[in-house]
């Protein structure tokens, strides 16, 4: 749907909250009507709400099913993307979803601690061989059962989508050897594994919102963080960043998720639409992740190169074996089927 229409659409519906509130009806009341109204005209809102930036992997893929949705629905659901934390900003979107004030998000795995804590298995440091290891976990039985435990919480469980691996940057000391990291305070996200992967090396992780890691950097209130390329470099982490260690030392994905309440309201025509326009989006959320990691780790290269700011670092063979060895012996904390589960951290690794 073209902006003017939306943007006309949206005024209708303003109009509408403001008679009913000028009569003077009560809040329960002008619900009901302008959902009537909603019902009446055919249409459905679908706001997609994320933490990034539009152009890192998910961004563009959000805006990817925006347009196949509403090509495959004939405009029958209009979709409202949210980049930024614009609406919310990281795991307060699920409470969001659950409360159906929004439709749709793609929080990353550690946002969902609070409700299905097992995701963190995709947080685990050096799981995955690569990315096409992860991508036959994340479609086999281990991602199938990990999807199952998210609807089984209310949530509509779409599909995986990638970001890539995470790399590790500094202000204070080059990052070569796991004891580098002694005493230096890690932004992460709230994520268990997370606090005892740095735990592990002598760190000091610290639970902080995406949408806060950049002031964080720059006022020195942390050292350094752990993204994927295209995050560090779309929220220009490296510029307030003077060592970027090439570590793929843990994944950044996501679980795309809508709301049990808005799926339930939606015909079965209209379902079918939006599972086909996931797929779709998925097939090339795939290809902008490889695309734009690439891409934007060039462009960090180059303000690198341009600046002589930042001192990027590639590691040995032997040099991120020793972070490997010092990372992954945290992976029987997490056995406990409450936290992890032994099943599918083994499940993984020995997935074929
Ligand atoms: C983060 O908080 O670092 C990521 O989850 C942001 C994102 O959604 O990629």
């Amino acid at each position: 749907m073209t902006t003017t229409m939306k943007s006309l659409i949206s005024s209708i519906a303003a109009a509408s909250i403001l008679i009913f509130t000028g009569c003077g009806e009560n809040k329960k009341e002008e619900k009901t009507i302008v959902e009537k109204q909603a019902d009446a005209t055919g249409q459905f809102v679908l706001k997609f709400s994320h933490v990034v930036s539009s152009n890192t992997p998910k961004g563009k893929a959000a805006d990817f099913f925006e347009q196949r949705l509403e090509e495959l629905s004939k405009g029958r659901i209009d979709v409202q993307i949210y980049p930024s934390s614009q609406l919310y900003k990281d795991n307060a979107v699920l409470k969001a979803i659950k409360l159906d004030s929004v439709q749709m998000a793609a929080p990353s795995f550690s946002k969902f601690g609070k409700i299905v804590p097992q995701l963190a298995l995709f947080d685990l440091p050096f799981l995955f061989k690569d990315m096409d290891h992860l991508h036959r976990v994340q479609d086999g039985a281990v991602g199938e059962k990990l999807k199952g435990m998210v609807t089984a919480k209310g949530y509509v469980a779409l599909n995986f989508w990638d970001n890539h691996f995470k790399q590790l940057s500094s202000s204070k000391k080059p990052l070569i050897k796991p004891e580098d990291a002694v005493g230096q305070k890690f932004r992460i996200m709230s994520s268990k594994v997370l606090e005892a992967q740095f735990h592990a090396v002598g760190a000091n992780p610290q639970m902080m919102p995406f949408s806060e890691v950049y002031s964080g950097l720059q006022q020195g209130v942390i050292d350094g963080q752990e993204n994927t390329n295209s995050n560090i470099f779309t929220k220009k982490f490296h510029e307030v960043q003077k060592y970027l260690t090439v570590t793929n030392h843990g994944y950044l994905g996501y679980l795309v998720v809508m709301s049990q309440k808005f799926w339930d309201k939606l015909p079965a025509d209209l379902q079918a639409n939006v599972k086909q326009a996931i797929n779709d989006a998925t097939v090339k959320e795939r290809e902008y992740a490889e695309e734009l990691n690439t891409k934007q780790f060039n462009e960090i290269k180059a303000y690198a190169k341009k600046t002589g700011n930042l001192e990027i670092i590639n590691l040995t063979a032997e040099q991120k074996d020793a972070w490997r060895q010092a990372v992954s012996k945290i992976y029987p904390d997490f056995y406990d089927n409450d936290k992890i589960g032994e099943e599918l951290i083994k499940g993984a690794l020995a997935t074929e």
